[in-house]
């Protein structure tokens, strides 16, 4: 927390500084808004929720946020944000077809990333547009900054593209905290344990967990994997991350045939703050069970990996 340092010379909690930190948030986004009505992107990770429930306090209901439902979000997770956030103003868009096109034929990671980025922007835009909104709000983090200025990747976070659309401000209100200080004031805030505990989730969804093209059948494949790996490691190990990721085919035997079949790795490490991470350590039961899970559930999956690689070499996700 920006105190952080100062913890330790002046020996203040840092609830305390957690509670400073929310007093303070709460008013540099009540001066930044003035009069006018706010938007923002909900995507219900534990940043945006954390501005979100910021925001709701200084404004009320001249907040207004965008759920975007890209088709490439977790299972079960528009349901989700609209149970936990019943009581802001939410808009739910459904844009999951215009994204799958946006992608079609796209097999560059980065290409990738930019579709999705651009894609995010325009239905950002003609939703907030609607709205007649004059302020942005931002779950931006002190990683996302270093890691977007650095040049490392392009953050599909929507102020790491330029939006065409005139906001006569942009309100960034934990744009110095790092994740675990933003759990904190999640906690603080009351929000639910499950989204002060959520694991990060990136922008553009499960497309990065998709090596190449992105196709509707692939998600579909992936979506379910992710759902079995976070329901076996989640509760249980509290990783940093876990998640599922689809490699390509391979050759597998089902039944009595052999088939051209998914390999899916599964993916969980520890980290602070995502710049460096360690694969998480997991009884060989448990990994196998994960893999008869997948292979079982889902027919067109044929291997099943585990990713023993740390950050670096490797990064946390596939592309
Ligand atoms: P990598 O894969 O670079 O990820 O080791 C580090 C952390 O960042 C998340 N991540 C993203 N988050 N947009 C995001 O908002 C992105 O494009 C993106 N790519 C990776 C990743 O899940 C991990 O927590």
């Amino acid at each position: 927390m920006q105190g952080e340092q100062a913890d330790e010379i002046t020996g203040q909690s840092t609830m305390v500084n957690t509670e400073k930190f929310i007093t303070q948030a709460i008013a540099e986004i009540k001066t930044a808004a003035g009069n006018d009505k706010v938007v923002m992107a909900l995507s219900g990770g534990v940043d945006s929720s954390v501005c979100a429930a910021l925001a709701a306090r200084a404004i009320g209901d001249r907040l207004i946020s965008i759920y975007i439902d890209t088709g490439l979000m977790r299972k079960g997770e528009t349901d989700r944000i609209k149970t936990i956030f019943s009581g802001i103003r939410l808009q739910i868009v459904d844009a999951g077809d215009e994204f799958l096109a946006a992608l079609k034929g796209i097999t560059d990671p980065e290409a990738k990333r930019k579709a999705i980025g651009e894609r995010f922007i325009r239905v950002f835009e003609r939703e907030a547009k609607k709205q007649g909104a004059r302020c942005l709000l931002q779950g931006t983090i002190y990683p996302d900054r270093i890691e977007s200025e650095g040049g490392i990747k392009s953050h599909h976070n929507v102020g790491g593209m330029p939006l065409h659309m005139e906001f006569s401000r942009v309100i960034e209100p934990i744009r110095d905290l790092y994740k675990d200080e933003v759990r904190e004031v999640a906690g603080a805030l009351d929000l639910p344990k499950e989204i002060q505990h959520r694991m990060p989730f990136p922008g553009p969804g499960l497309a990065v967990r998709v090596l190449g093209e992105v196709t509707r059948e692939k998600v579909a494949v992936i979506r379910e994997a992710n759902w079995i790996v976070e329901d076996e490691l989640v509760e249980e190990y509290r990783p940093w991350q876990c998640f599922a990721a689809l490699l390509g085919l391979g050759t597998g035997v089902k039944g009595d045939n052999r088939i051209h079949g998914w390999i899916v790795a599964i993916r969980a490490v520890n980290s602070r703050d995502g710049m460096t991470a360690d694969p998480l350590e997991i009884p060989f039961e448990r990994l196998t069970r994960i893999g008869s899970r997948i292979t079982a559930d889902i027919p067109s999956v044929a291997r099943v990996v585990y990713d023993i690689t740390a950050k670096p070499p490797a990064t946390i996700e596939y592309e």
